[in-house]
């Protein structure tokens, strides 16, 4: 793997987590080290640490960082605070099921082990590396079956953030983009800008050029021209929940390419850990859909307003792509293809 900036970690002592500032990025490679849950709560919040699965580590490092304050405490008034902690820093952010899966396991895990606080402590951390280990594991798994999707010579569509800064190790969505350049494979990938944020020209085109992949940023409007033009064979994005009938969340923008790859007879595939499925919400219609700052829109990486304030502006952060536009969705499991009801289940329900 090529050489990557370090996203997300535990300080030495076990109680601060480092992360990069992703809102510096791609100009500033800047740490922040966090050590209250509040400043947490904000670095979500904000997206200085952001993507659904770097987002369920990160929550796993926070809470084992959390945890050493409460050492000195009796179990009954530490599981009391941490879970208060948990639930708190569950509020930062609706739309990613990894937020709210990792904090569940680390409040798990403290139900699970009435045991000394101080012992109880460095099991949580190491638990929240098993987390953020299983996650790299995940990425590597989607790599190897990703990669079976894509041709010598392909080009790849991919909207937002889904690499290694969102996800770790591989990525998600670029997972096979990494791999296939490792096997000496000739990929091309076009990289949409994502509005209102930019995450897909800040950070994908960035980090995929840094590994040396042959990658070309496009505004989102552009996404149907090059498809019409020939230059995509398939199109690969992330995921931040997947519903039990295969409809996804991911980035504002996501189903509009996925409407377009239909329209062209493009393959579209969804990539994403076991961690981002969520069997407990039925279909697309009942993921809470993030709404973020109208502001954004307007203001948000430009020197001066671009739209005058006392224009309404509209900013939801996710949408929801229909499980009937999406060609396969590819976990550490293997590729799920349709009817997803069914084979979801099948796989990750035995
Ligand atoms: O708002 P962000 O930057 O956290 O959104 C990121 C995305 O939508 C990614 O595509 C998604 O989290 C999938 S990353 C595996």
């Amino acid at each position: 793997m090529s050489k990557q900036l370090e996203v997300v970690k535990l300080n030495e002592k076990g109680d601060a987590v480092i992360i990069l500032d992703q809102t510096k990025l791609p100009n500033h490679e800047e740490y922040l080290t966090l050590t209250k849950e509040p400043e947490m709560w904000q670095a979500i919040k904000l997206l200085q640490v952001r993507g659904a699965p770097a987002i369920g580590v990160f929550a796993g490092y926070a809470m084992a960082a959390l945890a050493q304050s409460l050492k000195e405490l009796p179990y009954d008034s530490f599981k009391e605070k941490f879970d208060a902690l948990a639930d708190h820093l569950n509020t930062s952010r609706p739309t990613a099921v990894n937020l709210s899966w990792a904090l569940n396991r680390m409040k798990k895990f403290v139900s699970d082990h009435k045991e000394d606080t101080a012992e109880l402590c460095a099991d949580l951390i190491k638990e929240a590396k098993t987390i953020n280990a299983e996650n790299l594991a995940m990425n590597q798994k989607i790599a190897e079956y990703g990669v079976t999707l894509l041709h010598e010579g392909d080009g790849i569509l991919t909207h937002c953030n889904a690499g290694y800064l969102a996800c770790l190790g591989y990525g998600t969505a670029t997972a096979p983009m990494y791999l296939a350049h490792e096997k000496g494979m000739h990929i091309h990938v076009y990289s949409d800008e994502t509005r209102p944020l930019l995450q897909g020209a800040r950070l994908t085109s960035y980090e995929l050029y840094k590994a040396g992949i042959d990658v070309t940023s496009i505004c989102d409007n552009m996404a149907s021209l090059v498809m019409k033009q020939g230059k995509i064979q398939c199109v690969m994005v992330g995921c931040d929940r997947i519903a039990a009938n295969g409809d996804f969340a991911n980035k504002i923008g996501t189903s509009g390419a996925a409407i377009l790859a239909k329209y062209y007879g493009i393959p579209f595939y969804t990539l994403g850990p076991s961690s981002t499925i969520d069997f407990n919400t039925p279909t697309g219609k009942e993921i809470k859909i993030e709404m973020r700052d109208p502001e954004e829109v307007g203001e948000m990486w430009y020197k001066e307003p671009m739209i005058l304030k006392e224009i309404k502006k509209f900013n939801p952060s996710f949408d929801v792509t229909d499980h009937e536009l999406v060609s396969g969705i590819v976990t550490e499991r293997g590729i799920v293809y349709p009817p997803f009801q069914e084979n979801l289940k099948k796989l990750f329900r035995k």
